[in-house]
């Protein structure tokens, strides 16, 4: 019995080494989880070996003593009966006591976490970080707490990250949350069951660990511009974001398209022969269906937008391009 005990705390004293039976633990709290989870299944272990032993002596010595009828008293067992209620029990509350600094580490968020919101909709999951930014992949940074909150407005879900030890379930009306730091940077298996509980996970995608400046311009990258930035800052980004720039320039040089510098008011050719002064309304219709009007001496290849870009961010494009126009510099 000294030999097994002796065991269980060598066990309990090492960091729990994941590697083979676990996923790898990429959040700073897994690896306590790792151990208390290691150390609960060796005590079972033992248990169920130390009893099985108990029953086979037991079973022995009970034949033996209907053979032989032995009538006399066996020795004083009071100290082993102590001890096998007491060594269980020992091991018990060692075990407990290990666990509930870990349980009340994991489950009070710190008040500096971050919060992120995962909400599952009509179309799957979506993470929301601040009013401005929502995206539907989960990115975290390394080294930072996050609080998860996981919410759904319809179907049940069942969001787990193994890497961090974590699955949260949630119902209509009942949502729940999480907290973890994310330790190491890179991409981690994200599973969400389906519309049942029961039915195993399903929906897998991806949590990308960035390290924690690169998260920041992860998130300035996701940021709403319109709600965050000037409109004309803004439509600065939206050229950029939507690859505008890939075809035009800002500074009168030609490319796959004409310059936006001096567009608007600017007198526009058509391939057909007609023009037209380059108004916010012409600008618009430019953006959502360009072959309606090509540009004399261009190829229509630009894309439509119609669909991919929103009014209000053609109304931020259309003022910085007068900004553009309005100074005649090139920004
Ligand atoms: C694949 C290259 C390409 C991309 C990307 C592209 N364009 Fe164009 N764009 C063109 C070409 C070529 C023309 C000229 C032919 C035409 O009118 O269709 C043009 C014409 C225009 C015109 C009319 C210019 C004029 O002188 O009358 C506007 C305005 C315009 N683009 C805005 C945009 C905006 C805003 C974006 C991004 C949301 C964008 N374009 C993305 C290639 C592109």
């Amino acid at each position: 019995m000294r030999v097994l005990l002796s065991t269980l705390l060598l066990l309990a004293a090492q960091p729990a080494s994941a590697e083979g039976w676990m996923p790898e633990a990429a959040a700073r709290t897994a690896a306590g989880i790792d151990r208390q989870f290691t150390l609960l299944v060796v005590f079972a272990g033992l248990v169920f070996v130390v009893l099985l032993f108990a029953i086979d002596v037991l079973l022995v010595k009970n034949l033996r003593q209907d053979d032989e009828r032995v009538g006399a008293p066996g020795a004083d067992r009071t100290l082993y009966r102590v001890l096998a209620l007491l060594l269980p029990l020992v091991c018990a509350v060692a075990i407990f006591a290990m666990g509930v600094d870990g349980y009340l580490d994991a489950a009070v968020a710190p008040m500096d976490a971050m919060t992120v919101q995962a909400n599952r909709g009509a179309d799957g999951l979506t993470f929301r970080y601040s009013a401005d930014v929502e995206t539907d992949e989960l990115h975290l940074p390394a080294g930072r707490p996050v609080r998860l909150t996981v919410q759904t407005d319809a179907a049940p879900v069942a969001l787990t990250i193994p890497a961090f030890r974590v699955r949260r379930d949630a119902r209509a009306g009942a949502g729940t949350e999480a907290w973890f730091e994310a330790s190491l940077p890179g991409d981690y298996p994200l599973l969400s069951a389906g519309p049942s509980l029961a039915t195993s996970p399903t929906e897998p995608s991806l949590v990308t660990v960035h390290s924690a400046s690169d998260f920041d311009q992860w998130l300035l990258s996701k940021s709403d511009v319109l709600l965050t930035l000037p409109p004309a800052e803004a439509g600065r980004v939206l050229v950029e974001r939507k690859g505008c720039l890939v075809c035009h320039t800002t500074d009168g040089s030609r490319l796959t398209g004409p310059s936006f510098k001096g567009l608007i008011g600017r007198e526009s050719h058509f391939a057909d022969g007609s023009s037209q002064i380059a108004d916010p309304d012409y600008v618009r219709r430019s953006i959502l269906e360009p072959t309606s009007q090509v540009v004399e001496g261009f190829e229509p290849v630009m894309p439509p937008f119609a669909g991919k870009i929103r009014d209000a961010e053609i109304d931020a494009i259309i003022t910085y391009l007068q900004s553009l126009s309005a100074t005649g510099e090139a920004s």
